[in-house]
Protein backbone atom coordinates (compact mmCIF):
# COMPACT_ATOMS: atom_id res chain seq x y z
CA UNK A 1 0.00 0.00 0.00
CA UNK A 2 1.26 3.46 -0.48
CA UNK A 3 2.23 6.10 1.74
CA UNK A 4 -1.35 8.02 0.64
CA UNK A 5 -3.26 4.71 0.52
CA UNK A 6 -4.03 4.54 4.15
CA UNK A 7 -8.05 6.17 4.85
CA UNK A 8 -5.81 8.08 7.42
CA UNK A 9 -3.11 9.58 5.49
CA UNK A 10 -6.07 10.57 3.16
CA UNK A 11 -7.69 12.22 5.49
CA UNK A 12 -4.63 14.29 6.38
CA UNK A 13 -4.29 15.30 3.39
CA UNK A 14 -7.59 16.53 2.91
CA UNK A 15 -6.88 18.23 6.25
CA UNK A 16 -3.72 20.31 4.55
CA UNK A 17 -5.15 20.83 1.12
CA UNK A 18 -8.21 22.28 2.77
CA UNK A 19 -11.13 20.23 1.05
CA UNK A 20 -11.79 16.82 1.32
CA UNK A 21 -10.19 13.91 -0.18
CA UNK A 22 -10.54 12.23 -3.40
CA UNK A 23 -13.38 9.02 -2.71
CA UNK A 24 -14.99 11.40 0.49
CA UNK A 25 -18.16 13.37 0.79
CA UNK A 26 -18.15 17.44 0.55
CA UNK A 27 -20.16 17.81 3.48
CA UNK A 28 -19.99 21.78 3.16
CA UNK A 29 -19.58 24.26 5.65
CA UNK A 30 -20.93 22.62 8.88
CA UNK A 31 -24.22 24.09 10.31
CA UNK A 32 -24.69 21.52 13.21
CA UNK A 33 -21.70 21.00 15.30
CA UNK A 34 -23.00 18.48 17.32
CA UNK A 35 -23.55 15.90 14.44
CA UNK A 36 -20.90 17.31 11.99
CA UNK A 37 -23.86 18.47 9.23
CA UNK A 38 -22.62 20.63 6.89
CA UNK A 39 -24.42 22.94 4.13
CA UNK A 40 -23.89 20.33 1.36
CA UNK A 41 -25.72 17.26 3.20
CA UNK A 42 -29.03 19.61 4.16
CA UNK A 43 -29.23 20.86 0.39
CA UNK A 44 -29.45 16.98 -0.64
CA UNK A 45 -31.80 16.43 1.71
CA UNK A 46 -34.34 19.00 0.88
CA UNK A 47 -33.88 17.85 -2.49
CA UNK A 48 -34.46 14.77 -1.75
CA UNK A 49 -37.85 15.81 -0.22
CA UNK A 50 -36.78 17.17 3.64
CA UNK A 51 -39.20 20.11 3.13
CA UNK A 52 -38.74 21.70 7.01
CA UNK A 53 -36.36 21.34 9.98
CA UNK A 54 -37.94 18.76 11.79
CA UNK A 55 -37.47 16.73 8.33
CA UNK A 56 -33.75 17.36 8.29
CA UNK A 57 -33.45 16.32 11.49
CA UNK A 58 -35.37 13.04 11.08
CA UNK A 59 -32.95 12.41 7.60
CA UNK A 60 -29.52 13.96 9.15
CA UNK A 61 -30.11 14.10 13.18
CA UNK A 62 -29.06 17.95 12.82
CA UNK A 63 -30.67 20.19 15.06
CA UNK A 64 -32.42 17.45 17.44
CA UNK A 65 -29.59 17.59 19.82
CA UNK A 66 -28.86 21.56 21.45
CA UNK A 67 -30.69 23.38 18.43
CA UNK A 68 -28.96 26.27 18.51
CA UNK A 69 -28.53 25.20 14.72
CA UNK A 70 -32.07 24.84 14.15
CA UNK A 71 -32.39 28.52 12.48
CA UNK A 72 -29.70 28.35 10.49
CA UNK A 73 -31.07 24.68 9.16
CA UNK A 74 -34.63 26.99 8.62
CA UNK A 75 -32.94 28.98 5.84
CA UNK A 76 -31.18 26.88 4.51
CA UNK A 77 -34.69 25.05 4.26
CA UNK A 78 -36.11 27.84 3.13
CA UNK A 79 -33.77 29.15 0.30
CA UNK A 80 -33.14 25.28 -1.22
CA UNK A 81 -37.05 24.81 -1.66
CA UNK A 82 -37.43 28.43 -3.53
CA UNK A 83 -34.41 27.13 -5.41
CA UNK A 84 -36.43 24.10 -6.63
CA UNK A 85 -39.88 25.87 -7.06
CA UNK A 86 -37.93 28.80 -9.10
CA UNK A 87 -36.70 25.36 -10.90
CA UNK A 88 -39.73 23.70 -11.00
CA UNK A 89 -41.25 26.38 -12.44
CA UNK A 90 -38.92 27.19 -15.39
CA UNK A 91 -38.99 22.79 -16.29
CA UNK A 92 -43.35 23.57 -17.01
CA UNK A 93 -42.79 27.11 -18.69
CA UNK A 94 -40.23 25.31 -20.96
CA UNK A 95 -42.32 22.23 -21.44
CA UNK A 96 -45.23 24.27 -21.82
CA UNK A 97 -44.10 27.11 -24.69
CA UNK A 98 -42.08 23.69 -26.12
CA UNK A 99 -45.73 21.92 -26.09
CA UNK A 100 -47.89 24.87 -27.09
CA UNK A 101 -49.00 25.48 -30.60
CA UNK A 102 -47.53 27.92 -33.17
S1 LIG B 1 -25.51 22.29 16.72
FE1 LIG B 1 -27.14 21.22 15.75
S2 LIG B 1 -28.15 20.21 17.37
FE2 LIG B 1 -26.49 21.19 18.31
Amino acid sequence: MSSLGHPGQRARMGVIAGRPSLGSIDRGAVVCSCFGIGVNQIASAVAQGCMSVKAVGQALGAGTNCGSCRGEISQLVERHRANIARRSDVIALTHTTVGAAP
